[in-house]
Formats: structure tokens, C-alpha cells, sequence
């Protein structure tokens, strides 16, 4: 078979059983659902900052090709997210073409850094995986360099976290220890316009909207002081996080509850145990619960000026 063969085109959501189906037999280190991967390429957590798209090549009408190309053109920065390539239709250049026509967008739409899928507050994982070694052998062919590496843990829901001592001493400083409630929006926008940033309000936005809220709070004199996040993304997999407190009020030990009280969530919800991605502080979650290295990921970027 040679390139003319192939057809390409975006993806639509009547493709999202064939793509799961490709992923299903390619990523054989992940399990997911197909609604995992619905929420991954077919919902944008950032629609007035970022557009997404995902690219496939069809032969005879097959899929055998999937790339997500995400990009926010006012930070000039671009992400491929997940990709792959049907196995028997491997090393004949389809990942090649389809990573020739991201490149053509990110170009056009000025995009001067793309990543690879660290998509912010919607990423399957936080890098790649090295045991997908044709993965990395593919990137680093294209040009994309390796720049640091970073962790998912593994924490294990076994009992419950008994936080009542803990939020007793923290009420007694003056702190208020409580799950955010959907009115909590404008405090957040104060919050996080001060400490974290629009990704982590994007974040806790998510949160926010489950029911009941997936998100408690810390605060004193009526404002924010730290928080803590989960099943923002990736539900299925008992996904922890973001979590943050500024930097007057570290050492107070209020990271710790707020951290218990999600995984006691995580924990009431069924999971057996907790993902802690993209990590961080391993000794604070090793410390606090147990936590231990469960996945590396090796992160790569392409500078395409
Ligand atoms: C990575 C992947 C998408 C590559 O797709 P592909 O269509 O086979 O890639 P191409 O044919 O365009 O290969 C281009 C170049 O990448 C490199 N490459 C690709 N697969 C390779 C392998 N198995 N071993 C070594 N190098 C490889 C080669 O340099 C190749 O050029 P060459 O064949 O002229 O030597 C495919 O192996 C795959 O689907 N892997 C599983 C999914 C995955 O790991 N995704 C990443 C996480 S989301």
C-alpha cells in the first residue's frame, strides 16, 4: 500500500466506536472506555481558548490512523494528543502524513510550541509512556525533544481517612474547611486569578460542576486559601487533583485534609485506588497516603519557529 491509497479527514462522533476500537488494540498498557475517549477528543474544557480537532486516515473506508491536534493560538502553543496506527498498517508512514498535516495547522495558526499530550485539564497522560517505544522513536525521528519526565501515582483506597482531628485543629485557627458549593464560583475567580492560574480554574470549574461538588476548600476570612480537585477528568480512573494552597498558609497541614477528604470521595465512589497524575510532590502524597510511583512519563515538545 502507498499514501495514495489513504483518505483524511476530522473526526466525527459516529468514528468514536472505531477509534476506541484501534486505540483498544494499540495502547495495550491503558484500559478505557470508549467514554474515556470521547472526553478526550470530542470535548474541549477550554472552548474560548483553545480549539481541538482529530485527525484520521481511512483505507477502503478503514480507520487506520488517529491524531489529535489541540492548539491556543494566543499562547502560540499546540499539543498532539493521542495518536496511533492500526498495527497492521505500521511503519508505512501513516503516523508520518498525519503528523504532516498537524504541522500544517499548527503553521498556519502561528503555533510556535507543540507539546505531546499534556493537554491541560483533558490529557490521557501527562507524556508518553517509554514502553510505547515506537512512540518515542516516531516523535524523536519528527524532531521533538525529550525535556523532563514526570509521574502518575498510585494511592490505595483501602480505609477512609479520618480528617475530624485535623479540620478541628485548622477550625480552631481560624480556618474553614469545607466541599465547594456551585455559588463558590466568583471566590474561586478571585482565587485563582491571585495563586494558580486560568488551567487550575478551568480545573476546579469541572469539579465544581459535579454533584456533589468534587472540590473542597480551604478558607479563612471568607476567602480562598487552598483547595483540592478530583474526577475533573479521566473519572474512571479514580483521577486525583489539581490541588494547591498559597504559600502563606503551607505548613499548616490543610493540604493533608483537603487531600484525605477527596480520596475518602474517590474512596465512597467505588474506587479501589486513586491516580495522583502528573506529580509533583511524591514525599507529601507518599507521606500522607501512602502514595507510590506507579507510571513515567517522558514529556516532549517540538519548536516549530
Ligand atoms: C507510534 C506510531 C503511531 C507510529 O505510527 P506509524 O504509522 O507506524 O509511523 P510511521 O510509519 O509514520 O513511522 C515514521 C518513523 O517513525 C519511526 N518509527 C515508527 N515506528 C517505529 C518502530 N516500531 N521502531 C522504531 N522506529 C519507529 C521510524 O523512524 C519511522 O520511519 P522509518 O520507517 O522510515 O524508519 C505507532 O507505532 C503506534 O500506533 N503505536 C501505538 C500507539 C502509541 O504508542 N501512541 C502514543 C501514545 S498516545
Amino acid at each position: 500500500m502507498n499514501s495514495s491509497n489513504r483518505t483524511h479527514r476530522t473526526a466525527e462522533h459516529s468514528d468514536l466506536e472505531s477509534i476506541w476500537t484501534l486505540f483498544k488494540d494499540v495502547l495495550f498498557l491503558d484500559s478505557f472506555s470508549p467514554q474515556l475517549i470521547e472526553e478526550k477528543l470530542f470535548t474541549n474544557p477550554a472552548p474560548n481558548r483553545q480549539t481541538h480537532e482529530t485527525l484520521l486516515s481511512l483505507d477502503g473506508g478503514q480507520l487506520v490512523g488517529i491524531m489529535q491536534v489541540v492548539r491556543r493560538p494566543a499562547d502560540r502553543k499546540g499539543w498532539i494528543g493521542l495518536f496511533g496506527v492500526r498495527a497492521s498498517d505500521q511503519r508505512i508512514g501513516v503516523a508520518t502524513e498525519l503528523l504532516d498535516q498537524a504541522i500544517g495547522i499548527f503553521r498556519r495558526e502561528k503555533i510556535e510550541e507543540v507539546e505531546v499530550l499534556a493537554i491541560p485539564g483533558n490529557y490521557f497522560t501527562p507524556g508518553i509512556d517509554p514502553r510505547y517505544t515506537p512512540a518515542i522513536c516516531f516523535l524523536e525521528k519528527r524532531g521533538f525533544q525529550r525535556f523532563r519526565d514526570c509521574v502518575n501515582l498510585v494511592g490505595r483506597l483501602d480505609e477512609p481517612f479520618d480528617t475530624s482531628a485535623d479540620i478541628e485543629r485548622l477550625e480552631a485557627a481560624g480556618l474553614e474547611i469545607r466541599r465547594a458549593i456551585a455559588s463558590d464560583g466568583p471566590l474561586l475567580d478571585a482565587y485563582f486569578l491571585r495563586e494558580f492560574g486560568d488551567d487550575w480554574r478551568m480545573e476546579a470549574g469541572l469539579a465544581l460542576a459535579s454533584d456533589p461538588p468534587a472540590l473542597h476548600l480551604a478558607l479563612k476570612n471568607g476567602a480562598v486559601v487552598a483547595f483540592s480537585a478530583h474526577s475533573t477528568q479521566n473519572r474512571e480512573w479514580g483521577f486525583f487533583g489539581p490541588m494547591g494552597t498559597s504559600p502563606e498558609t503551607r505548613g499548616l497541614g490543610i493540604g493533608r485534609v483537603l487531600l484525605h477528604l477527596c480520596l475518602n470521595d474517590l474512596r465512597d465512589a467505588g474506587h479501589k485506588s486513586a491516580v495522583i497524575p502528573w506529580v509533583g510532590p511524591i514525599p507529601f502524597y507518599s507521606h500522607h497516603a501512602g502514595c507510590t510511583v506507579d507510571r513515567v512519563f517522558w514529556r516532549y515538545r517540538l519548536h516549530l519557529t
